[in-house]
């Protein structure tokens, strides 16, 4: 079997949960990539027990795993848009394939980096930027190629869910619940990201451009997050028979599509209204199917690695083959752009 030599950037939640990840399943990932996969190199700024690994390379200049010729497919998971931006660039330009998990690089930069991507001929996945380990893109871009998209509405961040659900279930406050979600890794490294909505906001726009084929367009999105939302607001829901969930929604509509992000009323027989904890759901419309609902873990190690793997995986199994990647950036066709108004 062929090898295939992985450089991981940045060690932290879901850095470590990759390591993990490869190294718990190995036989059967390989299995399934039909290659042997070894992460060669890891970068990582700080100290890490993983870092003792035998057999890894370790660099504090992450630009040195980029700058490794061994390395066939590079994973950028320090996060953020200035020096994730600038790594990804040099690892495609140096024919890397990248996999990222990164919802702001894709949603705010993904045009120009896609195009990069295409030119020098790389695969840029990023099943692991949406909704933790819910395999969303992939089921969008290829479950549902068959169908027209009418509308989608998601849980899309852990930690406003795990945030509503405590305050709601154990009446807890809302700076002690953000900071258990801080510690177990849900959070952004800046929760201003989460709790303002604009975590969600990213996500949305990466689901919204492979489900109608509209430009990313991050300035397009109505944002609001959860701060404002109170333990009486979350009560006084209750006793009407209903939950208060932070939505990412978008919908087609005859002037173009309607993006938008903020907490919402949801009846409590809804399904929607049952999805607790650091749990993300995606509710998508389609013309064939009509609507279809995905559910699981949006947030934390190991369930981010799971999507991280998989895109590993995808594209070990095209190197392998001796094909060049395959599937589309956004799995959407350039002329099927159409305006967002929002
Ligand atoms: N901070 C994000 C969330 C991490 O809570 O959903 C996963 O994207």
């Amino acid at each position: 079997m062929k090898t295939i030599k992985l450089g991981i950037c940045g060690l932290g939640t879901v850095g470590s949960g990759t390591v993990n990840v490869l190294a718990a399943s190995g036989e059967a990932i390989n299995r399934r990539a039909g290659a042997t996969l070894e992460i060669t190199h890891i970068g990582a700024r700080r100290d890490n027990a993983l870092c003792n690994t035998a057999g890894i390379k370790v660099s504090r200049d992450i630009f040195d795993v980029v700058d490794d010729p061994e390395i066939d497919i590079l994973i950028e998971l320090i996060g953020g848009t200035t020096v994730a931006k600038e790594l990804v660039e040099r690892a495609i330009k140096a024919g890397k394939h990248v996999v990222t998990a990164n919802k702001a690089l894709i949603a705010e930069f993904g045009t120009e980096l896609f195009a990069l991507a295409s030119e020098h001929g790389v695969a840029l996945r990023y099943e692991a930027a949406v909704a933790g380990g819910i395999p969303i893109i992939k089921a969008l871009r290829e479950g549902l190629a068959g169908n027209e998209i009418n509308w989608l509405a998601g849980i899309i961040n852990g930690t406003t869910n795990f945030i509503l659900s405590e305050m709601g279930t154990a009446k807890r406050a809302f700076e002690d619940v953000l900071a258990e979600a801080q510690a177990l890794g849900y959070a952004e490294a800046d929760p201003t990201f989460d709790v303002e909505g604009i975590d969600a906001a990213h996500k949305l726009v990466i689901l919204a451009a492979i489900a109608f084929g509209i430009p990313l367009n991050i300035n397009g999105v109505y944002t609001e997050g959860v701060t404002r939302i109170t333990p009486a607001d979350l009560s006084f829901a209750e006793e009407l028979g209903y939950r208060i969930k932070h939505l990412g929604i978008a919908k087609l509509t005859d002037a173009g599509v309607n993006l938008r992000v903020h907490p919402t009323l949801i009846p409590e027989e809804q399904l929607l209204s049952r999805v607790n904890g650091v749990e993300n759901a995606v509710l998508i419309d389609g013309s064939a199917v009509g609507p279809t609902l995905y559910c699981g873990a949006g947030a934390g190690a190991a369930p981010t690695a799971s999507a991280v793997v998989a895109d590993i995986v995808d594209i070990a199994r095209e190197l392998a083959a001796d094909q060049l990647p395959q599937i589309p950036a956004l799995g959407v066709d350039a002329d099927s752009i159409t305006e967002i108004d929002s």
